[in-house]
């Protein structure tokens, strides 16, 4: 997927400054990737972190509490474990990375301070800066208008300034296309980084090696051959403490025309003429592009909504959550069914879904093959052949697998499944990491491919508008499934009524 090469050099100086430095992105992601970076060796002895956030922390301190962070998400990671501080956190990593962590303390809305940003990167004597807004979205257009305002988003040959902007990037198409304008107006888009940190995944990225560095996928992998597409992201959680942000945007908005186009583009789009950034999400812009725009009634008819109540085992429902509206309408589930309305892809669906609270985590694309033209074998009925299924496992055991028909050992033909495919973890030793790392370390080095252009996010997003239009003019009924099962029983319907059944969860 990247540029070609094999081993990652550090990333030159810069100063990353973090704007909502004690926000929840940074305590669970952000800064244990940092250090994950430097324990690699993949960060300049140059490179400084800055903390910027109204609350009044001095620098030793904010470092401390970074610290904590790292500290505090090992351990709820590996909760059956008793993690000493030195195997979490090794000092000779952690002191030298310390002494350049600054902080501060500033209104984002006062031009104030900027003027204190501008002085720490004079002082950190490095030009490059990577402005990380990691804040609420109503923030993302001021900033970006102050850092330029105080001159912080003019480039020169000793300072490269790049802003990488968090999701959700707009709520609609509308609000996506004026941010894009907004932000291109103060900088040029090599310099925006947008983030979908599905791309920061493993085994997302290599959807696109096994692709196209094997040959032997092309032949198959088009409308004469797939039948339709599964895409999942199963989430066992509920919407643990971000009730009030979830209770206003819903499983639509919050995973669809992000995460979920991410796993179509990298399995649907046409090989690129180079790994370079342009060219990938070129091709990734195409085919999202190349979704059919659903007319109102059809939108209606190939969605499913659905919210989750209370289980019988006393798991609380949505509307009893925290800082969710008693009476709220939102959508904690989302099933749909898309068309990619080009060569490669007429006539094979895309089923998507994705919810919290299901039964198991499970990220995964099943993609299911057209059955064998016959079946020969006397006396089995052809309803014991299964389809071929090609699973691609995103998260968790990541891996890979072909379902395959096998004759059971014995004097009876019996015929039954069995899989072909590998896991990650037997092939590679797996070092622990948020996904973040790579998303860092590639806006250091400015390595584009891994983030959103505006026109992916555009795309995305007009991808999706007929769904929110109709769910909104034809109000469209909110289904309902119990915390813990696996999901609505119309979303099995959406598929159900084309002759097709979803793989499997867990
Ligand atoms: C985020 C969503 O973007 O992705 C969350 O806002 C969701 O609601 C999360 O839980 C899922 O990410 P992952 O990496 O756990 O699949």
């Amino acid at each position: 997927m990247k540029r070609g090469k094999t081993k990652a050099e550090p990333a030159p100086p810069a100063t990353l400054f973090l704007f909502g430095a004690h926000g929840d992105l940074v305590k669970r992601l952000l800064m244990p990737a940092v250090y994950n970076l430097a324990r690699d060796g993949l960060l300049d002895p140059n490179l400084h972190i800055v903390g910027v956030d109204h609350n009044e922390v001095g620098d030793a301190e904010f470092a401390q509490r970074l610290r904590a962070f790292i500290l505090d998400q090992a351990r709820a990671k590996q909760p059956d474990q008793v993690l000493d501080e030195a195997s979490v956190i090794d000092p000779a990593v952690w002191g030298p990375l310390a002494e350049r962590i600054s902080y501060v303390t500033g209104d984002f809305t006062s031009d104030d301070t900027y003027q204190a940003i501008a002085r720490t990167l004079q002082a950190n004597g490095t030009g490059n800066a990577v402005f990380y807004l990691a804040t609420s979205p109503r923030f993302f257009t001021e900033v970006a208008l102050r850092l330029n305002r105080a001159g912080l988003l003019t480039e020169h040959a000793n300072g490269f300034r790049r802003v990488v902007v968090e999701k959700p990037f707009g709520s609609d198409l509308a609000s996506a296309e004026a941010l894009n304008h907004q932000l291109l107006e103060l900088m040029s888009e090599r310099q925006i980084y947008r983030i979908d940190h599905y791309l920061g995944k493993e085994t997302v990225q290599n959807i696109l090696v096994n692709r196209f560095s094997n040959g032997i996928f092309e032949a198959f992998w088009n409308n004469h051959y797939i039948d339709h597409v599964q895409i999942t992201a199963a989430e066992a959680v509920g919407v643990e403490t971000r009730g009030n942000f979830y209770d206003q945007i819903g499983a639509l908005r919050d995973m669809v025309p992000n995460h979920l186009f991410q796993l179509l583009a990298m399995v649907a789009m046409e090989p690129p003429a180079a790994f370079g950034a342009d060219a990938v999400r070129s091709e990734k812009a195409k085919v999202v592009g190349a979704i059919r725009p659903w007319t109102p009634e059809e939108a209606l008819a190939n969605s499913v909504r659905a919210q989750y109540v209370a289980s019988s085992e006393g798991t609380k429902g949505y509307r009893e959550e925290d800082r969710v509206d008693p009476d709220s309408e939102t959508e904690t589930y989302v099933a749909l069914k898309v068309m990619i309305d080009n060569w490669r892809w007429m006539g094979v669906p895309f089923y998507l879904r994705t919810g919290k609270r299901l039964t198991v985590r499970d990220t995964q694309i099943a993609i299911c093959f057209k059955p064998a033209p016959y079946a020969q074998f006397r006396d089995t009925s052809v309803d014991d052949i299964k389809p071929n299924f090609l699973n691609i496992q995103i998260q968790p055991d990541e891996g890979m697998w072909f379902d395959l028909q096998a004759k059971r050992p014995g004097p009876a033909l019996v015929i039954d499944n069995v899989k072909l495919g590998f896991a990650y973890k037997d092939f590679f030793q797996m070092q622990p990491s948020t996904g973040y790392e790579t998303l860092l370390y590639d806006c250091f080095i400015g390595d584009q491919t891994l983030f959103q252009r505006a026109d992916n996010i555009e795309n995305g997003w007009r991808a999706v508008q007929p769904f929110l239009d109709a769910w909104k003019e034809q109000r469209a009924s909110l289904a309902q499934y119990s915390a813990g099962s696996d999901g609505p029983t119309e979303a099995d319907e959406l598929l159900t009524r084309d002759g097709r059944a979803w793989h499997t969860l867990g």
